[in-house]
This record gives C-alpha cells, sequence and structure tokens, in this order.
C-alpha cells in the first residue's frame, strides 16, 4: 500500500454530529526504533508487544460546522485531560491534525471535543504518546467510518496505525496484538514503513499472556525528548550498523518466538534495550537516560537470574523505567523478588504489573 490509498474517495454518507470512545494500549519494543527519516519513516524495522494495563481512553464528540475551515485556519477543537481543559496539550494535537488533514479531510468540517484520560499515574514517566496518539487515530477513523460505511475492518486498522504513526511513531503498534512489527523486513512479505502489521508467524505458547512489570525508577520529565534522539541518528557514527542489525534480530527473533527459546529470547532483548542507550550516549551532543537505580535494578536482575535460572530480562524504552519481562508461569517467584528486592529502587515504591494485550477495544 502507499500513501495514495489513505487519500479518501468522496464520501457516501453525512453525518451532523457523534460521540466515540476508545481505549488503546501502550506497547513495549523488543526490538526498538531508533532513528527516522522524514514523514515518521523508520530507519529500520521494529517489533513490540502490545500491553495490556497502560491504556489511554479517549473520547471524541464530534459536531458538523456550518462550513467548513479555511486554509490556514487553526483547527476547530478543545482538549480535556482527565476532565480538565489542556491548553498546553493543543499544539501537539494540532500539530498531528496537519499532518493527517490530507488523508482526513473531514476534520475541517467538524467542531472536535476531545477528552482522554491515562489508566497509569499521570506523570509516572511512561511515554503515553503511544496510547494516547493511537486511541486518537481510532476516534478519527470511526468518525470516518460514519461517512464512509464501505471502509472494512482491514482497511480500518491499517489506516489507524497509519494516522497513529504520524503522531508518534511508535503509536503505530499500539492498535492491535499481541506482537506487532512495523517497518520494511526482508523476511516479512506485508511489513510497511507506514503502518504496523501483526506478527505473522507462529509464536510459542510460553509468550501467551507474558508478564512485564514496570519498574517506576524515575517520574520525571526526560531531559532529551525521543524526537531530539531520534533527529541524533542523523549523521551517528554507528547508525548505520544500529540499523542493519535491527534488521538482523528480527530475522534471529524468528525462530526463537517459533520454539520459546528463553535463554536467546533474553540475551536479544537486553542486547537491544542497551544498545538503544548506547546510541544515546555515543551520539552528539551524548545524553544518559539511565539512572543508578535502573543499573541498580538490571544488576539485581542478573544476579537473580544466575542464582535462580529463572527466565526474568529486562528492556528499557527511552527512559529510566524498567520494564521487567517473564513467562506467566514464574510469576509468583518473579514478583516476589520484584517486591522483595527491585522496588526499593521505585520512586516512591511505584510499578505497574502489565502482560501482553491483544490491542484497542471500542467502548
Ligand atoms: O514513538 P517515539 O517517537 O516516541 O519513539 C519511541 C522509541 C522507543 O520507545 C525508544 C523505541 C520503540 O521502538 O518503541
Amino acid at each position: 500500500m502507499t500513501y495514495q490509498d489513505f487519500i479518501p474517495q468522496a464520501y457516501s454518507n453525512t453525518v451532523e454530529s457523534g460521540k466515540v470512545t476508545w481505549q488503546s494500549p501502550s506497547n513495549i519494543a523488543l526490538v526498538k526504533y531508533w532513528g527516522k527519516k522524514e514523514h515518521q519513516i523508520p530507519a529500520n524495522p521494529s517489533i513490540s508487544f502490545t500491553l495490556d494495563h497502560c491504556k489511554t481512553t479517549t473520547t471524541l464528540e464530534f459536531s458538523k460546522r456550518s462550513s467548513a475551515i479555511k486554509e490556514n485556519e487553526a483547527f476547530d477543537f478543545d482538549f480535556y485531560f482527565e476532565g480538565k481543559r489542556k491548553e498546553d496539550f493543543k499544539p501537539k494535537i494540532a500539530t498531528f491534525f496537519k499532518r493527517v488533514v490530507q488523508y482526513c479531510p473531514y476534520l475541517k468540517e467538524y467542531h472536535l471535543e476531545i477528552s482522554s484520560e491515562n489508566s497509569f499515574p499521570h506523570s509516572s514517566g511512561i511515554a503515553s504518546s503511544a496510547s494516547g496518539m493511537s486511541a486518537l487515530a481510532l476516534c478519527l477513523m470511526s468518525l470516518e467510518k460514519e461517512i464512509d460505511q464501505e471502509i472494512s475492518e482491514e482497511f480500518f486498522n491499517k489506516k489507524a496505525s497509519f494516522l497513529a504513526r504520524l503522531g508518534s511513531g511508535s503509536a503505530c503498534r499500539s492498535i492491535e496484538g499481541e506482537l506487532i512489527e512495523w517497518g520494511e523486513h526482508d523476511d516479512l512479505k506485508e511489513s510497511s514503513d507506514l503502518f504496523g502489521i501483526k506478527y505473522p508467524y507462529t509464536v510459542h505458547e510460553v509468550f501467551d499472556h507474558y508478564q512485564d512489570t514496570i519498574l517506576l525508577v524515575d517520574k520525571g520529565q526526560k531531559q532529551v525528548s525521543s524526537s531530539v534522539g531520534h533527529n541524533l541518528m542523523h549523521g551517528h557514527p554507528f547508525a548505520e550498523a544500529r540499523f542493519e542489525q535491527a534488521h538482523d534480530n528480527l530475522n534471529k527473533l524468528k525462530p526463537i518466538l517459533e520454539s520459546g527459546d528463553l535463554v536467546s529470547f533474553m540475551n536479544l532483548v537486553e542486547s537491544e534495550a542497551l544498545t538503544l542507550h548506547a546510541m544515546m550516549m555515543s551520539s552528539n551532543p551524548y545524553f544518559i537516560l539511565m539512572k543508578p537505580n535502573t543499573m541498580e535494578i538490571i544488576n539485581k536482575i542478573w544476579e537473580f537470574r544466575e542464582q535462580t535460572k529463572l527466565p526474568i530480562c529486562f528492556t528499557l524504552d527511552a527512559g529510566a523505567n524498567v520494564h521487567v519481562l517473564y513467562p506467566k508461569k514464574d510469576k509468583a517467584k518473579i514478583l516476589e523478588f520484584i517486591k522483595n528486592e527491585l522496588v526499593a529502587y521505585c520512586e516512591n515504591g511505584q510499578y505497574i504489573c502489565d502482560q501482553i494485550g491483544k490491542g484497542a477495544k471500542k467502548l
């Protein structure tokens, strides 16, 4: 599919007003996306587990204006976060609308009221852009479906992912579950830089309900945003090797996911997490998002794994928090270890128990 396929033809229906609510989850990458080209095209393919509990619920109320907004006129919308009007979030949404309006021309014809809330604590350091942008993209697609009832479920999800990507790259992996791949990759014929696809190959049952306990090490604002970080991959001395490595790691992951070889899985996932942070540390300007407690936790996980031989590993996103990954059957023992040994390194002892999920839901 190409960009052209997402530009709608004339609509079959007119709708005066309506309301729709979507609940969309966050996701955690196993092979990381870091570095992008223009129009949110990833520099390398990535794959993630869709999460289940960390999610954003967004309601979109739409009512038709007497006339469409004109060229250069601002989009007509209000934004509420957790019940309160939020002016400071509006520029991000306005930028998103500007990027998607050629694919969603109906945006000009409506007044929109957008209300959002997150299931995870506000400013927990958990990035809400994936869940937030995917929830908003899904709401737009529900509006589109009302004015063009021909849309198939498959196209609905693809275009939701396509739009979410334009809001925040990794958000395109939050529409469906349980494993989503995004970015062109030789071994995945259906793969695309434009949207995420469901991982099409066999996945061993050990990954059913795989657990992700998120340890909230630092709830503060990140010093370097991910868009700045992505851009620092331009001219990065290790960029090409890193992009190639991501392709290789996706190849390597296929037999690992099929056989349930957790030793190789843990090796690949931890290496990806550390490589992501190594790219940050070796860019110019360089930066470090891990905190001393991130390192303490990683070392404790390695020690515990060595002693018990339990399949526990970590991954990181662009921050200090640690995602602890492990199979459901080992939950009791590993959660006890987390509570006894790791929670002490979390800010205010906060952590979130999550697991692999099936994707967004319309409420
Ligand atoms: O979607 P963005 O632009 O916030 O980038 C997210 C990048 C990582 O979370 C670090 C990796 C990934 O693939 O999710």
